[in-house]
């Protein structure tokens, strides 16, 4: 297939340009002034727009087994409401069972992700440690293509890793040339606190924040950052969500660490006033951890996008419907945690990000796309509108607007905890591995068209 954007204006991560693009063969063939359409090409009008690199959202979780249900968006919902709103591709997690080989986890996942209809790729977390977990770390960086590795500090009884499982992974990640990643909150902190509320009589989802304070993502944050200082190994943090986080983000780095963090459209966006509301449904539609925080805390991550100290946005989109949400109606432990937002997190950053001036365009391309290839070892083939790149494009019209809903948003759930922003600045164009996807309102997927992407280690 072969295809013009026309008239648009490039916008990458260092630099802009007024430029039309030719695409052949899902990759950019080239960029330049007043191309010549081939016989047959289908022209997309992208005058009076922005053209950028398709978002890339690192962290997501598609139909995970989790808390003992299974989340409600799977690959191909998922990655097709993507597409509706400009994201090209995800990393999603590998999350094995305690004692379950890694490798035998990793092809599960695989398995499920063949419905995908947008590009995809894996970190793998490391939930235990014991015979075969260094091998099947060894066999995924060097035959799959994995080059991160997530550790849940967070979970106890369930998924967390322990100090010992830290160490371990993170020791054997260095000798791979892999990046580890983390949930930074203290679990057995949590649990305690958890336990303690629980006595208490506190059982709603407004103790589920009182449960995870900042305190507890700061010490893990700081957790995470010294183990990853002596080993010698990069660390990205996920789902950033205090200034405490923040504060060893900081730290870490002005000492030379490679130290890496990531910001939640929905930790930007949005208060922990949204627990106290005396609905259920409503309050435990933002069950997620860590929780959404006190208005300072968001004021703190804009600033650590701005300063470059935050590289990346995400969702952590992890869809769970009010009738899973209901698993916890007397136990605010067993709220399924997590929320939805791959659709919304390009319009609300760009709406609360680049129309508000916190973010340039160039900014916002960064953080939206070209970081996390970067990061991730993919760039420039993903996060960047060059010649010889993946034509994963998103056509942007800064002046269309919309509200956002759950009742017309693509997101195979029945919340949206955006519901009634009102948005400026929406993809009216999506193009995957070269194919129009997405076309105002018009999704044109079909499943298994993702592919997988294999991402290198950092050294040979
Ligand atoms: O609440 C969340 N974030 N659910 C998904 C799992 C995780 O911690 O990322
Ligand atoms: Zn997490
Ligand atoms: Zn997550």
């Amino acid at each position: 297939m072969t295809l013009v954007i026309r008239g648009g204006t490039i916008i990458n991560a260092d630099a802009s340009r007024r430029a039309d693009i030719l695409v052949e063969d899902g990759t950019i063939r080239a960029v330049g002034d007043d191309l010549e359409a081939p016989a047959g090409a289908e022209v997309i009008d992208a005058g009076g727009q922005y053209v950028m690199p398709g978002g890339i959202d690192p962290h997501t979780h598609m139909q995970l087994p989790f808390m003992g249900t299974v989340a409600s968006e799977d690959f191909y919902t998922g990655t097709a409401a993507g597409l509706a709103g400009g994201t090209t591709m995800i990393i999603d997690f590998v999350i094995p069972s305690p004692d379950q080989a890694l490798m035998e986890a990793y092809q599960t996942w695989r398995g499920w992700a063949e419905k995908a209809c947008a590009d995809y790729s894996f970190h793998v977390a490391v939930t235990w440690w014991g015979d075969g977990v260094a091998d099947d770390m060894g066999t995924l960086v060097r035959e799959e293509g994995i080059n991160s590795f997530k550790h849940f500090m967070a979970y106890k009884g369930a998924i967390m890793a322990e100090d010992e499982v830290l160490y371990n992974s993170f020791c054997r990640a260095r000798e791979l040339g892999a990046i580890v990643t983390a949930h930074a909150e203290n679990g057995e902190l949590v649990y305690q606190l958890q336990k303690k509320l629980l006595a208490e009589g506190r059982t709603g989802p407004d103790a589920h924040p009182l449960s995870r304070p900042p305190a507890a993502e700061g010490e893990a944050a700081n957790r995470a950052a010294r183990l990853a200082e002596v080993i010698g190994v990069p660390l990205y943090l996920v789902h950033v969500s205090t200034e405490d986080a923040l504060d060893e983000i900081v730290r870490a780095r002005l000492a030379g660490q490679r130290v890496y963090g990531e910001a939640l459209a929905g930790h930007l966006l949005i208060d922990d006033s949204v627990y106290k509301n005396p609905d259920f449904d409503a309050a435990a539609a933002h069950v997620m951890s860590p929780p959404f925080r006190a208005k300072l805390h968001q004021d703190a991550l804009w600033k650590g996008l701005q300063s470059g100290n935050l590289q990346t946005t995400a969702t952590d989109h992890c869809c769970f419907c009010a009738d899973q949400k209901a698993m916890g109606k007397d136990d605010f432990t067993r709220i399924p945690n997590g929320t939805a937002g791959i659709e919304d997190r390009l319009a609300v950053l760009w709406t609360h990000g680049v129309n508000t001036g916190r973010l340039t365009k160039e900014e916002f391309v960064a953080v939206t796309s070209a970081n996390a290839a970067k990061i991730f070892n993919i760039y420039p083939r993903k996060g960047r509108i060059a010649v010889g790149a993946d034509a994963d494009i998103v056509v942007w019209d800064p002046a269309a607007s919309k509200t956002i809903s759950a009742k017309t948003h693509h997101q195979n759930v029945d919340y949206n905890i955006f519901e009634g922003m009102q948005v400026t600045g929406l993809a009216s164009h999506t193009i995957s591995q070269g194919k129009l996807r997405y076309a105002n309102g018009d999704l044109r997927t079909h499943k298994g068209d993702g592919r997988y992407i294999k991402r290198p280690a950092f050294k040979s």
